[in-house]
């Protein structure tokens, strides 16, 4: 019987004698490609440092590194009403912030989603519509009451823009590439705040966009009106990031009058990108095969080992290649199984809570969303084995990422430090947020984690924003 020791909380034991030999094998073989041993974890701690240090420097290699323009600490007692769009994946948000003091916010919020083919629309297209939902977000929020039916001055709003960008102040983002699968290339190396300005102005909309803030950065400004000793903004959703506050003295890339300007900035890691060359995470020949099906081969190679856009399809690799090989489902595969991104990451979450001892649950997915109908209880202990040794590898390696972050700023630890996080993963992948939590506090070591939290931060990207506008501002809208 195989050892499965990967993930300590997992709620179910495979029935004895209930693999067969060769899947037990197969088991065997993935879990060995999918562990990531002490000296791996050595390894990537030292790459990941390394990489920091030549972004924050600016010595062209490394991680991206970004300064936010973001610097100082949100008290919780900052108040009034701000507007804030949140463009991060297939979902758009436009949200009316209210900050209400005393550590609380309210929201209202406008949703829509994108279609596929927007993503590869020119960007005048898919900016021309993202200014016609706000228009008709402002609409419906003044027939309500919520805005004054007409206004003297344009309306601000802080723009949450989830993809690498480089930013000279808080009101401009030039994005470097496009992430998590939008494809309108000939954005890249624009400033999309002029983009979306110049829609809305071409529409008479009268709002004018005075701040842009990465998701991660909003997370963290926003996890800080709630929790002021927030250092830590972590995105765990169909993408994956993280910000913190950096002391401006170590960010040598910017201008010695920035530095001297304030003691810290919120810088956005980008963190997606660590290792692009390869050479230090131990990809699977799944991995890899991934990486080459995707638009962008050899970007984001944390991030596809890490998020949601990904873990669907190294799923639907491992298991295709058992099918292939009759190991798995009697050797029959599903239109699912056979087409590049057929599998959701949402359905790894259903197989993973499913802890009864027929899996009925799981033998449901494979049915209903998966296209294997017929299923004996050793497939379905497979898939649900696959999908613990993805989730536990993905939260192993999102948890020494934040430890090696934490550990920048030690000056931090012997007091409470918050890690602010969004995203689905996060949120509803089972067993996730505990997984991570023993990867980071592994590296912390006893003294320091005692002093760590995690909190989920929702909305934080929208409510991010607004604070990043209101610091733009300081004029209510
Ligand atoms: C983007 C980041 C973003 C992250 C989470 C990544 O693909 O490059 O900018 O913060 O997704 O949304």
């Amino acid at each position: 019987m195989v050892e499965f020791n990967c993930s300590p909380l997992s709620r179910y034991q495979p029935l004895p004698n209930a693999l067969s030999p060769e899947q037990e094998a197969a088991l065997k073989t993935l879990q060995e490609q999918f562990s990531i041993t002490d000296e791996t974890t050595a390894k990537i701690v030292d790459g990941l440092n390394n990489a920091m240090d030549h972004g924050l420097k600016g010595t062209g290699e490394g991680l991206l590194m970004e300064p936010s323009y973001v610097t100082g600490r949100s008290t919780g007692q900052e108040q009034g009403n701000y507007l804030a769009l949140d463009f991060g994946g297939s979902n758009l948000r436009v949200c009316l912030v209210n900050l209400q003091g005393k550590h609380i916010v309210s929201m209202e919020q406008g949703k829509h989603k994108f279609s596929d083919s927007i993503k590869k629309e020119k960007g005048v297209v898919l900016f021309g519509q993202i200014a016609d939902f706000i228009d008709t977000f402002l609409t419906e929020q003044r027939q309500i009451g919520n805005l004054p039916k007409s206004q003297e001055t344009a309306l601000n709003l802080g723009f949450t823009f989830s993809f690498p960008m480089l930013q000279q102040h808080l009101a401009s983002g030039v994005l470097v590439r496009w992430t998590k699968g939008f494809e309108n290339f000939d954005v890249h190396g624009k400033d999309v705040v002029q983009m979306l300005q110049k829609e809305l102005d071409d529409r008479g909309i009268w709002v004018k966009v005075n701040a842009i803030v990465n998701d991660t950065v909003g997370t963290l400004a926003a996890s800080g009106y709630a929790n002021p000793s927030s250092q830590v903004g972590l995105i765990l959703g169909t993408g994956t990031n993280a910000a913190y506050y950096e002391l401006t003295e170590n960010i040598t890339k910017l201008k010695p009058e920035v530095i001297n300007a304030s003691k810290e900035m919120i810088i956005n890691m980008e963190w997606g990108a660590f290792d692009d060359n390869k050479k230090i995470l131990p990809l699977t020949e799944f991995d890899n095969k991934m990486d080459s099906l995707t638009w962008n081969p050899n970007q984001q190679i944390f991030e596809k080992t890490i998020s949601g856009y990904y873990l669907g399809e190294i799923f639907r690799l491992i298991i295709k290649k058992y099918i292939d090989q009759g190991i798995i489902f009697n050797g029959k595969s599903s239109n699912q199984f056979d087409t590049f991104e057929g599998v959701d990451t949402a359905f790894l979450s259903q197989i993973l809570d499913d802890g009864s001892s027929e899996l009925k649950a799981v033998g449901e997915v494979l049915d209903k969303s998966l296209g294997i109908p017929q299923t004996t209880l050793a497939d379905r202990i497979f898939a649900k084995k696959v999908t613990d040794l993805i989730g536990f590898r993905a939260a192993k390696l999102a948890g020494i990422g934040i430890a090696v972050v934490l550990l920048r700023r030690k000056d931090l630890l012997d007091k409470p430090v918050t890690v602010g996080v969004d995203g689905s993963l996060y949120e509803f992948f089972p067993f996730f947020q505990a997984w991570m939590n023993g990867s980071t506090r592994k590296l912390l070591g006893p003294e320091y984690s005692k002093n760590v939290k995690f909190t989920l931060s929702k909305d934080g990207s929208g409510i991010g924003a607004a604070l990043a506008s209101m610091t733009a501002t300081n004029i209510k809208v």
